[in-house]
């Protein structure tokens, strides 16, 4: 038996609770992928790349069709120029580029700064750089960040801090009050950013996503991470990829040469046609899911959950301290089973849960999955 690296880590809650929806053959409105498929037109380019033998190795940083058209879209979106040669890396998803961010700034002994809640992927990447992630709370019920609070558990040894803007799971977004005050701490302190970003394009109520891009003098200092299988709705592609400036981009690309080398090359060029044929993808992204989770929320009106602000992402958190009194992890699992639903429980996203009555739930889905799993949780 080998010595693991990572004592503290399973198998993540979302093959479980996937598996476990298969298993019971429950609505499965746990992982975060859609049930409905990408656009038609994205297909058709995919196929016609794949067909047309593009089917060898893509340069390691990636297509430089794909990079060009998300340079555009940085420079579009968030007005920062950036160069497609020098500061965009396409990557087998976000996850590899979280991965490699975390990876090109940590160095043994070093300390992380992550929210609490967070998302699974951050603290194993950090823990096999041999760093330690030091977890500051964001407290429900709106799960802001306190920036003093930030400010006292900076030491010499602070080296990153992982953000996530539109935020899963509690789907709240940062205000530019939050960037400027993480941009002033990050130039004072001398720290290095990793931006999750990846729910970018998915924002409601006429709110405006806060990327690092916006913010010139932080952006210096940072990595920022998307994911096109979240704005694409394919997310099994696994396309994903990181804008930084050029010193830090180098240093990732001399980590990600080896994690992965580059991706599979069809689909980056399906994307990067279908990113210039259809810039009002992304743009109506935000309405798209926005309808959904007015859906969702007005189908569950009637229940006896209690439902939290969800300002961007697709995911909404229920509170269920009306209906049971059980811990989330175990409620998860019986209600996939005896209700037919299955959902993630929130305390999986913290190092210490603070005991939240919370389940996760997923609303990228086709309308008649969400009314069909909401008539079953009305029922409760
Ligand atoms: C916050 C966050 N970051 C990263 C990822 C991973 O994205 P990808 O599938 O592109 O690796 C996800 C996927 O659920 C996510 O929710």
């Amino acid at each position: 038996m080998l010595t693991t690296k990572l004592p503290h880590v399973g198998t993540t809650i979302f093959t479980v609770m996937s598996e476990l929806a298969r298993e019971t053959g429950a609505i499965n409105l746990s992982q975060g992928f859609p049930d409905f498929d990408a656009p038609a037109a994205l297909l058709d380019r995919v196929q016609h790349y794949l067909r047309g033998g593009h089917n060898q190795y893509a340069p390691m940083m990636g297509m430089p069709a794909l990079r060009q058209a998300l340079a555009d879209k940085v420079r579009d979106v968030y007005g920062l120029t950036v160069s497609a040669d020098s500061e965009v890396t396409v990557t087998s998803g976000a996850t590899e580029a979280l991965f490699c961010a975390i990876a090109a700034v940590v160095r043994t002994g070093d300390e992380v700064i992550l929210f609490d809640p967070a998302y699974d992927s951050y603290e194993p990447a950090i823990t096999l750089q041999g760093g330690c992630a030091l977890r500051l709370p964001l407290q429900a019920p709106d799960f802001r960040p306190d920036w003093q609070r930030f400010e006292a558990l900076l030491s010499p040894r602070t080296r990153l801090v992982v953000i996530n803007t539109p935020h899963n799971p509690t789907g709240t977004v940062w205000s530019p009050d939050d960037l400027l005050a993480l941009q002033a701490l990050v130039c004072r302190h001398g720290l290095y950013v990793v931006a999750d970003e990846v729910y970018e394009h998915i924002v409601f109520d006429g709110m405006r996503h806060e990327s690092v891009c916006r913010y010139p003098d932080l952006y210096a200092r940072s990595f920022v991470v998307s994911s096109l299988g979240k704005t694409y709705h394919v997310t099994g592609w696994k396309i994903g990829y990181c804008v930084a400036p050029p010193g830090l981009t180098l240093e990732f690309r001399r980590i990600h040469q080896y994690v992965t080398f580059t991706s599979i090359t069809p689909v980056q060029l399906g994307l990067a046609d279908y990113l210039v044929m259809c810039p009002e993808h992304h743009l109506e992204l935000g309405a798209f899911y926005q309808r959904k989770r007015d859906l969702f929320a007005g189908l569950m009106g009637d229940s006896r959950f209690s439902l939290q602000p969800s300002k961007g992402t697709y995911f909404q958190m229920l509170d269920y301290s009306a209906i049971v009194d059980e811990k989330d992890t175990e409620l998860a699992r019986r209600w996939t089973r005896e209700v037919g639903v299955a959902s993630i429980p929130l305390s999986v996203f913290y190092a210490e849960p603070p005991g939240d009555r919370l389940l996760r739930f997923c609303f990228a889905k086709s309308d008649d999955t969400l009314r069909q799993a909401a008539e079953r949780l009305c029922r409760l």
